[in-house]
C-alpha cells in the first residue's frame, strides 16, 4: 500500500507512473486496489475501475469501451439521445476537441446518429479515434485522478493498442494508471519509462503459519485445512472480510 501511496503523491506533483500489480491468482491484487481506490475516494479523487473479462478475447474493446464511458460521464444503459448530449457536453467542456471528435466517438460507443459520418477509411478511423482518446484521457489528467485496470492477463489484442495510448497520455501528468495481472501475462511493456512494477509474492510456509493463527487461532483442524488446501487458505484470507466466527 505504501508503494501507491508513493505513486500517488508522484501523480499529484504532476510525475505520474504506470503500475503494474502483479501476483498470482489470490495474492491480493484486487484486494490492494479495492483498498487503495477507497482511500483514494475518501480523499475525493476519482477513481475509474474496469476489468478485462475471462471471455474478453470473445467480446474484445470491452474494458477500453468502459474507461471511455466513464471518463464522459455515460454508462451503457444511457440511450443514445442522451448518451450523444453527454458527450457533446463533455467535449465542449475539455474544449478544442480534435476534429470529428463527436462523430468518431458516439461511433465507437456505438450511439451514434443513423446520419452522415465522415467518410474515412477504417484505418483513418482508428487512427483518429487513437488521437481523440489521448486527447480525452490527456484532457482530463489537469485533475488528479486513478484508472485501475485489473486482470490484464485477460486482455484482448485490441485492448493493448488503446491501453499504450492511455499510457502515452498518462505517465508524466496528474493521473495515475494501475493495473493487475497474472505472472502468466507477458506485458509488453514492463520495459517502457515510466513503468513501476509492484510483485505481490506468494507467502512462504513461516508466513503463512503466522497468518493462519494470527486470523483463526491454533485449532489444529482449521490450521491443517487452512494449510495444506488451496481453498483453505483463500477462505482463510477472506475470513476477516467475511466475519467468520470460529
Ligand atoms: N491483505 C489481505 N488481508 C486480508 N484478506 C486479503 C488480503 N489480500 C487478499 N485478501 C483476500 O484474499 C482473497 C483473494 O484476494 P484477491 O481477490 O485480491 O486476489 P487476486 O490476486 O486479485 O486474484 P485473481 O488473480 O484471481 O484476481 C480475497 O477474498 C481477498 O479479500
Ligand atoms: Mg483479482
Amino acid at each position: 500500500m505504501s508503494d501507491l501511496e508513493s505513486s500517488l503523491q508522484a501523480a499529484l506533483r504532476g510525475e505520474s507512473h504506470v503500475v503494474g500489480i502483479c501476483g498470482s491468482a489470490g495474492s491480493g491484487k484486487s484486494r490492494l486496489c479495492y483498498e487503495f481506490a477507497e482511500r483514494c475516494r475518501r480523499i475525493h479523487i476519482p477513481v475509474i475501475e474496469v476489468r478485462a473479462q475471462p471471455y474478453g478475447k470473445a467480446a474484445p474493446i470491452q474494458p477500453i469501451l468502459e474507461v471511455v464511458r466513464l471518463l464522459l460521464g455515460i454508462s451503457s444503459g444511457d440511450d443514445p439521445t442522451t448518451a450523444r448530449s453527454q458527450v457533446a457536453d463533455c467535449l465542449e467542456k475539455l474544449g478544442s476537441p480534435p476534429e470529428n471528435a463527436l462523430p468518431i466517438l458516439c461511433d465507437f460507443l456505438g450511439v451514434a446518429e443513423s446520419g452522415p459520418v465522415p467518410a474515412m477509411t477504417p484505418k483513418m478511423r482508428h487512427a483518429a479515434l487513437l488521437d481523440i482518446i489521448s486527447w480525452l484521457v490527456g484532457g482530463h489528467a489537469s485533475n488528479p485522478y486513478v484508472i485501475v485496470m485489473e486482470d490484464l492477463h485477460w486482455l484482448d489484442d485490441a485492448s493493448e493498442t488503446f491501453l499504450e495510448t492511455f499510457w502515452d497520455s498518462i505517465v508524466g501528468s496528474y493521473a495515475l494508471m494501475i493495473v493487475n495481472y497474472r505472472p502468466t501475462y507477458q506485458a509488453p511493456w514492463t520495459d517502457r519509462e515510466g513503468f513501476h512494477l509492484l510483485e505481490l509474492k506468494d507467502l512462504d510456509g513461516v508466513q503463512i503459519d503466522e497468518f493462519i493463527s494470527s486470523v483463526i487461532g491454533s485449532h489444529q483442524i482449521w490450521q491443517t485445512y487452512a494449510v495444506e488446501s488451496p481453498t483453505g487458505q483463500e477462505a482463510t484470507r477472506s475470513l476477516p472480510k467475511r466475519s467468520f466466527i470460529l
